[in-house]
């Protein structure tokens, strides 16, 4: 049976979902050759388009026909839709020969679908686009001249020059540009990389996210790829969300509730975990090293209770300082050479360090005398989230900022 022939379906992969590095579907014909790689494998999922899945196909086939004719394929994920847009897909492929279907039965969802697409498609570059035309279809070769111009990952957004949305409500709206900012403060360094991170409408090379196990929730692929890819050229190309042409959307309240899990699931994932524990360590000895410089001072030098404190902090803060310039961030302090960059981070870590120590009172005494917690475990408490706090805002500012490549 050969997989390209019309009216086949194809198989439906069941293994994790990991981008294979080249295309992993043999012609199952008697030569057995493994299909001619092609240049652009474009994702359709489907769910429940029946009545726009052959205008797309048309104008899809039609632009690309034009541009790149013969070196392309479009690949229909459906994931059973009771409309049944799967047959109508199936039954386009004798007209147009690139469309292949799949039709999923046991696993449902727009990331995954994608995924599940990507996997079996040829193509040197992959893309995904909605079936419903609210992606302008025009806007694919803009994308895929940002690609020939070298970028890894080529993204349209409603958020730059010539985007926009048609007429969605204000609550849209809101929502939409809520879930960014979300995305901003949870994971700046992967939804901060483009201005429309909620854009179902982008493509990115195979060799950018081949061998990466994505494990997407919910709508947003794009934050997946750009969470556990290798992108470094990004390419922007404006475009305005259209008005579906029928059916509707399928966004529920439970599209964002999975889009907050895949947000908390990707920041611990990439959390620096390794950095994070040398972090703590020197933390941890810089308590020996306060409450040492405390004792003394307090015995041998008989300084004034405050004054003894203010002092051991400054001296373990520079001692943590050292210890995190040489060991925990050494990897970075080392591209900055000079006493003067040295300078420059010793002074930030001091002051993020002693808003820190703020932080700390401030929590204390929140836990305790608001909220009525025992006083050993408001400090332990405030402990925690101050070293988090100086972790994650010094590698920010005092390290990574001053990170000159
Ligand atoms: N296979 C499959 N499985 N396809 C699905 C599923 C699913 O569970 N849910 C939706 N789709 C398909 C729809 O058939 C459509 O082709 C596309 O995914 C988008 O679904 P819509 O329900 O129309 O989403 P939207 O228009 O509200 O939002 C779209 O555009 C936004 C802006 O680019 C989505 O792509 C969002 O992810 C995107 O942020
Ligand atoms: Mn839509």
């Amino acid at each position: 049976m050969d997989l390209n022939q019309p009216n086949h379906l194809l198989p439906v992969p069941s293994n994790p979902l990991e981008i294979p590095a080249a295309p992993t579907i043999a012609l199952a014909s008697s030569t057995d050759a493994r299909e001619p790689p092609i240049y652009f494998s474009l994702i359709i999922p489907t769910y429940n388009e029946c009545k726009n899945i052959k205008t797309i196909v048309e104008k899809l086939s039609q632009l690309l026909d034009g541009s790149i004719p013969g070196d392309y394929e479009l690949i229909v994920v459906d994931d059973d839709s009771p409309d049944r847009t799967w047959e109508v897909a199936l039954s386009l492929t004798f007209d147009y020969p690139q469309l292949r279907v799949m039709r999923r039965e046991y696993e449902r969802g727009l990331s995954t679908a994608v995924i599940r697409g990507w996997q079996v498609a040829r193509g040197e570059v992959l893309g995904v686009i909605d079936a419903d035309l609210q992606h302008p279809p025009e806007t694919l070769l803009q994308l895929l001249g940002e690609i020939q111009r070298g970028a890894d990952l080529a993204a349209a957004s409603r958020h730059v020059a010539e985007g926009g949305v048609s007429d969605w409500s204000v609550v849209r709206r809101f929502l939409s540009r809520g879930a960014q900012t979300l995305g901003l403060v949870i994971l700046p360094g992967v939804v901060g990389r483009v201005s429309d991170p909620m854009s179902g409408y982008f493509m990115v090379r195979r060799t950018c996210i081949a061998g990466k196990m994505l494990n997407p929730a919910g709508y947003k692929i794009l934050i997946e790829v750009l969470g556990r890819g290798n992108i470094r050229w990004i390419g922007e190309v404006g475009y305005v969300f259209q008005e579906r042409q029928a059916g509707e959307s399928k966004v529920t309240w439970k599209q964002y509730i999975e889009y907050l899990r895949h947000l908390v699931r990707l920041r611990i994932a990439r959390w620096p975990m390794g950095r994070f524990l040398r972090f703590g360590v020197v933390g941890f000895s810089g308590v020996f090293v306060d409450m040492g410089i405390f004792y003394l001072l307090r015995t041998l030098l008989d300084f004034g209770l405050t004054r003894s404190a203010m002092v051991s902090s400054e001296v373990a803060i520079i001692s943590n300082f050292l210890w995190n310039d040489l060991w925990t961030f050494g990897d970075i302090s080392k591209r900055q050479p000079g006493k003067r960059q040295r300078l420059k981070r010793l002074l930030k870590f001091n002051t993020i360090c002693l808003m820190g120590l703020i932080l700390n009172v401030l929590l204390v005494n929140l836990m305790f005398n608001v909220f009525g917690m025992n006083e050993y475990l408001a400090k332990l408490i405030a402990i925690a989230t101050v070293t988090l706090w100086n972790f994650w805002i010094n590698m920010k500012l005092s390290w990574r900022v001053t990170d000159v490549n």
